[in-house]
């Protein structure tokens, strides 16, 4: 809980504002200044969900809360949660107007009912999809819409292939069991939802090929802010030689004119809470 005072020292408001209980550690200045991507494709994903003034709407790893205050924007009531105590920290002093929560999507529960839950780029690191839609289900209210893009069958498999072939031939480390995402195919992702007593009204698998800044570092500050579970055991600068290793090895497919370029290939999903 936030508590804001006013000029004469009062509590003035008390905010809803959770982050102390996380134990999940991002860098939120990383994921704002280089790879604000993310937030700048999820507005597509925001066109989908189609806010309404009025409506209650949970998105579901809301980062540092860009799409949160997009949704916003529309007059609908939103809440922003994510597993990232740093995140959260980040999204509330950039909003304070909206309502931030450390939250797991395996296991959150809500007092109240929600109309929308939305959810982009997360759900890719939520290995527990059941959990999560069983989670989700219950959140919303009967005729509720779920809307999320995330990472499906197939997503970044080439960066994916030059972890697993450098971290396993040269260091003999099982990369399998240390791969922290779940990128299902559209007809996996479905059924689980039909399971849960959803609709799904619409559910698309495309490639997005995606540049990444900063020219040759590019895809070393990918690595450093999403792929640390593939190098607990490495120093910074050990790291840097590993990169080093993958990156030549893949950079006949992802490296263009000075560009490096991730291969995603998202799901796009809308499915309805049946009443
Ligand atoms: C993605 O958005 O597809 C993604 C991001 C980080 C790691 C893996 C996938």
């Amino acid at each position: 809980m936030f508590i804001e005072y006013d000029e004469n020292n009062n509590i003035s408001k008390l905010r809803e504002c959770y982050y102390m209980s996380s134990v999940n550690v991002w860098n939120a200045d990383l994921y704002d200044h280089k790879l604000s991507f993310v937030s700048s494709f999820g507005k597509g994903v925001v066109e989908l969900l189609q806010p309404q003034k009025g409506e209650k709407i949970l998105d579901l790893g809301c980062g540092t809360g860009d799409l949160t205050y997009e949704i916003s924007k529309s007059g609908a009531i939103v809440k922003g949660s994510d597993f990232s105590g740093e995140m959260i920290e980040k999204a509330c002093k950039k909003f304070p107007q909206i309502p931030f929560i450390v939250e797991n999507g395996e296991t959150f529960r809500t007092n109240e009912k929600y109309d929308a839950v939305f959810s982009n780029a997360a759900l890719h690191w939520m290995k527990n999809a059941e959990k999560v839609v069983e989670s989700i289900e219950l959140a919303l209210h009967p005729g509720g819409r779920f809307v999320a893009e995330f990472g499906g069958q197939g997503n970044v498999q080439t960066v994916i292939r030059g972890i697993t072939e450098v971290l396993s031939q040269e260091y003999g480390i099982n990369v399998a069991e240390r791969n922290p995402w779940y990128f299902p195919s559209i007809g996996e992702y479905s059924t689980l939802l039909e399971q849960y007593g959803f609709k799904v009204s619409y559910a698309h698998h495309f490639d997005r090929p995606t540049p990444l800044t900063d020219g040759e570092k590019g895809l070393n500050h990918w690595l450093d802010s999403f792929a640390d579970d593939f190098f607990p055991e490495f120093s910074k600068e050990e790291k840097m030689v590993i990169y080093g290793k993958i990156k030549n090895m893949i950079q006949p497919d992802l490296y263009k004119d000075g560009i490096w370029e991730a291969d995603y290939k998202r799901i796009r999903i809308v499915a309805i809470k049946k009443g």
